[in-house]
């Protein structure tokens, strides 16, 4: 791990009670600069932190916003919790499915694309939602999921 990497974690550190607490916000910082979190960048993580490893792994592994394995450019994790379900979320992934040429959980072969469904992402009064990466996609159907889909591309190709 990169020097300037430890120093942020570390200035994350100071705002916690305990080393412990920001084993959250230094995941989240160094997956922006990893293809994801595996074994060995958790222990450089726990080390940092001067934590147990497996409290590091426990929390990595917990959290769907955490990528232990390898994702695309785009994850797309779509809410099938309730207030998703009874807005047609499980047609929306079918759709998502049949448009990507793949099932949930799997990847394009262009490494685009990674399917995922998740629980509730907290939006309910706004579902269907679709989390792409960081960004919320609300209010889906087909159409815009489509809409969305070629976005995505062009954005990927520029
Ligand atoms: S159930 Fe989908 S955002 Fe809450």
């Amino acid at each position: 791990m990169q020097v300037e990497m430890k120093d942020q974690i570390n200035a994350v550190v100071g705002r916690y009670q305990t080393r412990r607490s920001a084993i959250m916000p230094a995941l989240a910082l160094v997956q922006e600069s990893v293809d994801r979190l595996h074994g060995d960048v958790l222990k450089e993580v726990a080390d940092v932190l001067e934590v147990p490893e497996i409290w590091v792994y426990e929390v990595a592994t917990f959290y769907g916003m955490f990528n232990t394995e390898q994702v695309g450019k785009f994850h797309l994790q779509l809410c099938t919790n309730v207030s998703c379900m009874l807005a047609q979320a499980e047609r929306l992934l079918q759709h998502l499915e049949s448009q990507l040429h793949i099932s949930k959980g799997g990847t394009t072969p262009d490494g685009l694309f990674t399917l995922s469904t998740v629980e509730c992402l907290g939006s309910c009064d706004t579902a269907p939602v679709l989390m792409v990466n960081q960004d919320y996609h609300e209010n889906l159907n087909e159409h815009r999921i489509d809409e969305l889909l070629v976005q995505l591309k062009r954005q990927a190709a520029t």
